[in-house]
């Protein structure tokens, strides 16, 4: 059995193990911030929870599975291969564990390991420097043995690799993904505080959105939400547009690698659906940002477009549209909808006080969107009382550094 490991915002372990199902991949635990799954499911092969499988012997089966968890997961921050997990109550134990995977049969002989990230909890190893030491040293040990090598040249790919400590237990993966998982190849206009594509999605979930609801954004920034929200609703890929990691290691720069990447990418092409009537719209006080979140849009689009193409379907993807507006100025378009955004927390963008202003003045999309559903995600504690309404749901979300809340208000709540 291959073991893979998605990091994802702390909060939002459930969403991603409930869209690791919805791909047919096996969750098999959590823990805070990442979630451990299977790349097959279990009974597709037959194989027990018991052993990982030889490294060296992936299958086609198998490096398909690596490339559609890259491919097709929304709310993972980063895909890594469970190289190996053993107990590690000491470094001799952690410096065999790590010696004894068959890294020589993953990367060419031109690699540079970097030991990126330690975490440990509840274990007698708690030096990270020191766990990042005795990791790099039997990794290079191993290489320099399996290529009979004194120095390793070091002159191709950075093969990054991460440990984590949990109970004396040592999981070390490997990053399949590359550039993190967020970063979905459309984004050349930033915005001032663009909030991340993954956690855009991790709302849309939890709002539980379905396409044929109206969505918008009333602020609507470099327009992450709604494009986030277009992906979703016809089926598009978010790794359509970017290469991974995985394709420069050794075991899937082969034949083997080059199919199962362009079947899995013929898959999730033919996936796309453009029969659906999807209504997403933005909108945002500032008009640079409205350009911003359009030119985003086209490009997002314009990836799904493109593979469409070469697939030989002329079938064009909808854009959402965005219009310049303060959100005061906004009235519902529909009897029903969802209003999503990340109004400005006054973190980044201004200051505290007038964000609490802000909240205060948005009592009034209560009074314009009648019959809406509404979601805000912001790290200022005062939110529910500025706006003066308790939510329905609250969900704590820690996604980079920031504590957020999202909160959402049901219909039935006005
Ligand atoms: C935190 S940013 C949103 C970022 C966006 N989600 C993204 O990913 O790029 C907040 C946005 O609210 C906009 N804004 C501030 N006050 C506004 C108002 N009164 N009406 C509409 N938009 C406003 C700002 O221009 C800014 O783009």
């Amino acid at each position: 059995m291959v073991y893979l490991v998605a990091p994802c915002a702390i909060g939002a372990e459930k969403v991603l193990a409930n869209e690791l199902k919805q791909l047919g991949f096996a969750p098999s635990g959590s823990a805070v911030g990442r979630v451990r799954f299977s790349a097959t499911p279990t009974d597709a092969r037959g194989d027990s929870d018991a052993g990982t499988r030889v490294l060296s012997s992936l299958d086609g089966a198998d490096l398909a599975a690596l490339y559609r968890a890259n491919l097709r997961l929304r709310t993972a921050d980063r895909v890594y291969l469970e190289a190996a997990r053993f107990p590690a109550p000491d470094f001799d134990a952690l410096f065999e564990g790590v010696r004894s995977v068959p890294w020589e049969h993953l990367f060419p002989k031109t690699v540079r390991v970097l030991v990126d990230k330690v975490r440990t909890h509840s274990s007698a190893l708690s030096s990270e420097r020191a766990i990042q030491g005795v990791a790099h040293k039997a990794m290079y040990e191993r290489l320099g043995s399996a290529w009979r090598m004194t120095t390793l040249p070091e002159s191709g790919i950075v093969a990054t690799v991460r440990v984590y400590l949990e109970r004396n237990e040592a999981s070390v993966l490997l990053d399949l993904s590359g550039e993190p998982l967020h970063r979905r190849g459309y984004r050349t206009a930033g915005g001032a505080a663009p909030i991340r594509e993954t956690l855009a999605a991790v709302l849309i979930q939890l709002a539980a959105w379905r396409r044929k609801t109206p969505l918008h954004d009333a602020f609507v920034g470099s327009g992450t939400i709604p494009i986030e929200a277009t992906l979703y609703a016809h089926d598009i890929a978010p790794g359509l547009g970017r290469s991974f990691a995985l394709e420069s290691l050794s075991f899937f720069a082969g034949d083997a690698g080059r199919a199962a990447r362009e079947a899995e990418r013929r898959a999730a092409t033919e996936a796309i659906r453009t029969d659906c009537l999807v209504r997403i719209t933005g909108s945002d006080r500032d008009g640079a940002c409205v350009e911003a979140a359009r030119a985003n849009a086209e490009r997002a689009c314009a990836i799904a477009g493109r593979a469409l193409q070469e697939a030989g379907s002329d079938r064009r993807i909808p854009r959402p549209d965005f219009t310049q507006a303060s959100f005061e100025e906004l009235s519902a378009p529909y009897p029903e909808g969802l209003l999503l955004s990340n109004p400005p927390y006054g973190e980044r963008l201004g200051d505290a006080a007038s964000a609490l202003d802000l909240y205060r003045s948005m009592r009034a999309l209560w009074t314009n969107f009648p019959g809406w559903m509404m979601g805000f995600i912001t790290s200022h504690e005062g939110f529910e009382d500025a706006v003066g309404r308790r939510a329905t749901k609250r969900k704590p979300l820690k996604g980079g550094n920031l504590d957020t809340t999202f909160y959402l208000y049901a219909e039935e709540a006005h």
